[in-house]
Parts: structure tokens; C-alpha cells; sequence
């Protein structure tokens, strides 16, 4: 299993508008391109991956939304759709513990560090300045990375507590989901033995 959590520090904790994901929504728009481009390949869906978001905005902050690629229907490679999952799932009367809002979409209320303590695997923590990813092999990976904001240092000293490795995709600075496209890549070129 590939897991990959994003930090939506402006991301709203309610319903929103689809019409305003990146105002209104507080960057939505960023989450809903990373959950397609860790789930999506061309006509299908990479069944081994999750993806965690974690919505730090207003007005009822933390919560935390898992797309299970195993599972999950009714998403289609757009934003909007992601976006409609998520806002599906904003609509349900939050507990401690998942709730599934729509198949393969889960919400809980709960903390980046909360997700962490669950999930009890390494950290590999996405940041420009990290180690080069080709010289590393993953293991049931868990990728952590930022929105447009990166992470906070607190989010940093979070990461610093637990087993963790930093690393880098290439030298310049780049958008969340085309990281984790680039991430997939490398995997897929290991697993596939090109
Ligand atoms: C748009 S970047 C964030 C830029 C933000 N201004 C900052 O200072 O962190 C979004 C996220 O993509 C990841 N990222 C961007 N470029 C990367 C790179 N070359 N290697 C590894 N991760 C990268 C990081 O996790 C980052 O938080």
C-alpha cells in the first residue's frame, strides 16, 4: 500500500461551493489535483494507493478525508469530482473515528499528527531541499507533502518526532501532484524493472 497525505492548511472543514475551490474552498483545488494524480492512471485506478488530506481551514478545523483506491467510485479525473467527494463527505456529522460518506471516501475529525500516530509507518517527508529520490527503494511508503504553503514548522517538528526520511523529487520547486506523479513514476520504473 502507497499512502500519501497532503496538508491543506486553508482547506475548508465545511460544505463549499464547487464553483470557488481555490478562494472560497481555501485551495481546494490543490487537494482535488493531488487526489487525481495519486489514484489515476489513463482508464483506471491505482488500487494500492490512499490518499490522506488533511484540512486545517475553517470553520471546524481538523479533519481528515482518506479516497481508498481500492474502493472508491464515482470519482472522475476532474477537480470537480474530486471536489464533490470531499464536499460530500464535509456534509456528514463527523466522529473520532472514520465514517465512510460516499464508497472509498472516509472522514474523521483529527490532527496531521492524530493520522500519523494511526498510520505508525516511516515518514517520507517531500521537501525540495531533501535527499534524491532515485537513490532510495520504498516499502509500503507514506509521502507526506505540502500545499502552497509547505508545512508549517510545528507540521516540521511533527515529522522530526517520528522514524522519517526527506527527500526531493528534482532541484526546483513544484506543484504537490506533480510530485506525486513524478513519485509514482519512480516506483513504477523499480517495480516494472526499466
Ligand atoms: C508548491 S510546493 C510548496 C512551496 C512552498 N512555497 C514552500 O515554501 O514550501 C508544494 C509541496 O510540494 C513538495 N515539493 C515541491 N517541490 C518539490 C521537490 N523538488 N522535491 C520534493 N518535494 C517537493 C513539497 O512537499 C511542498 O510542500
Amino acid at each position: 500500500m502507497k499512502d500519501f497525505v497532503i496538508i491543506g492548511h486553508k482547506a475548508v472543514t465545511a460544505p463549499f461551493s464547487l464553483n470557488d475551490l481555490p478562494g472560497a474552498a481555501g485551495r481546494m483545488d490543490i487537494l482535488c489535483r493531488c487526489v487525481n494524480a495519486a489514484l489515476f492512471l489513463s482508464h483506471d485506478l491505482r488500487r494500492d494507493v490512499r490518499v490522506y488530506l488533511v484540512l486545517k481551514g475553517e470553520p471546524v478545523p481538523p479533519k481528515l478525508i482518506r479516497f481508498d483506491g481500492a474502493e472508491v467510485r464515482y470519482l472522475s479525473p476532474d477537480e470537480r469530482s474530486a471536489a464533490s467527494l470531499i464536499k460530500k463527505a464535509l456534509e456528514k456529522n463527523v466522529q473520532e473515528f472514520w465514517t465512510e460518506s460516499t464508497p472509498g471516501v472516509y472522514i474523521r475529525k483529527g490532527t496531521f499528527s492524530d493520522l500519523l500516530v494511526e498510520l505508525g509507518k516511516k515518514i517520507i517527508y517531500l521537501r525540495e531541499d531533501g535527499e534524491n529520490v532515485r537513490r532510495m527503494t520504498f516499502d509500503e511508503p507514506l509521502f507526506v507533502l505540502g500545499d502552497h504553503l509547505g508545512l508549517t514548522d510545528d507540521e516540521e517538528k511533527t515529522i522530526e518526532t517520528n522514524e522519517h526520511e526527506i527527500l526531493s523529487v528534482g532541484p526546483l520547486s513544484l506543484h504537490a501532484d506533480h510530485c506525486i506523479v513524478l513519485l509514482h513514476n519512480e516506483m513504477d520504473r523499480v517495480e516494472k524493472h526499466i
